[in-house]
């Protein structure tokens, strides 16, 4: 497996970010709002987050480049983190972007599809040399998982790995999320600037909260949760509750979003690219802070 080490420092190189940033979705802000799951996600698990009860959120939305100081305009994958804050102090975090399907079940070939989009040039090389991967990034460019997006509130985000879910009878339940905004109508105003998209946003939460869908698939019979490639046929998908985000927060760092970061009733998955980030985040971690 990929030295963690090795990684940030081939991921910060491709960059050349500086060292008190994340590696990648380096530039970001932070949001506070609150999530409230439905009854059907409250019968599927016994999590403190998910018993209907409005619990409060941290939000970070970013860019998903290394380097800070790339304009919004620039065409890239977005992320929204979500941290829940549960009643007895415990947290537990998703980490959403905006690619549906993630190319490789390898961390050393994630670090070398990164390397190779710093050059589009060579991402045709790159996706003829791995064959298995060009599935899934051709996807990313078809469903604008990569684009100049006007809006955080304008693609669907993905935390892609699948996690267990007990329910008051032990009962597991292998769930993946997606989150989709409610309101993804055409951006409040026009924002030109670099900062054009948390320009957006702190326009539109003038006018009222945003509120994001957290939309459940829930595996069915040979559904396999424990790869990031896997593509599931049998799910079915519901409505598990909904992220109110009500403003915008000073910079909350260093905090950390791991997609490890778990509590009672809420499992991981053997997904190596799961099993292996929180090795690769905790370096990113040191350098930063
Ligand atoms: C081997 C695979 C991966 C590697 C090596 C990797 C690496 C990293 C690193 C180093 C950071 C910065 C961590 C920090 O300083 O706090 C980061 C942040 C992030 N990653 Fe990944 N990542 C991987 C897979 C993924 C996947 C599968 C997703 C989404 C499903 C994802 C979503 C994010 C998001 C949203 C952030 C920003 C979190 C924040 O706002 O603080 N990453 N990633």
């Amino acid at each position: 497996m990929l030295d963690p080490v090795v990684a940030i420092d081939r991921l910060r190189a491709a960059f050349r970010g500086p060292d008190r940033h994340r590696t990648l979705h380096a530039k970001g802000r932070f949001y506070a709002g609150t999530f409230t799951a439905t009854p059907e996600a409250a019968a599927l698990g016994r999590a403190g987050h998910l018993t209907g009860e409005p619990v409060p959120v941290l939000v970070r939305w970013s860019n998903a480049g290394g380097d800070a100081e790339v304009p919004d305009k620039a065409p890239d994958i977005r992320g929204m983190a979500v941290k829940f804050r549960l009643p007895d102090g415990t947290e537990t975090d998703l980490l959403g972007q905006t690619a549906r399907r993630f190319p490789t079940d390898s961390p050393e070939e994630f670090v070398a599809m990164t390397e190779a989009s710093r050059k589009p040039v060579l991402v045709p090389l790159f996706m003829l040399r791995h064959p298995r991967m060009a599935g899934a990034m051709l996807d990313g460019l078809r469903s604008k998982a990569v684009a100049s997006h006007a809006s955080f509130t304008q693609p669907t985000y993905y935390p892609i790995h699948a996690y267990g879910w007990r329910d008051a009878d032990d009962h597991l339940s292998w769930v993946r999320y997606r989150f989709v905004a409610q309101h993804a109508g055409p951006p409040s105003g026009t924002y030109a600037g670099r900062d054009r998209l948390f320009e957006e946003m702190t326009a539109r939460l003038a006018n009222g909260p945003v509120r994001f869908d957290v939309r459940l698939l829930v595996a069915g019979d040979g559904d396999d949760p424990h790869s990031a490639v896997s593509v599931w046929k049998h799910a079915r998908e519901l409505l598990g509750g909904t992220i109110e985000v009500t403003g915008e927060l000073p910079d909350q760092d260093p905090v950390v979003f791991d997609p490890a970061r778990v509590v009672d009733g809420i499992e991981l998955s053997d997904d190596p690219i799961l099993r292996y980030r929180p090795s690769a985040y905790s370096e990113s971690i040191d350098r930063r802070t």
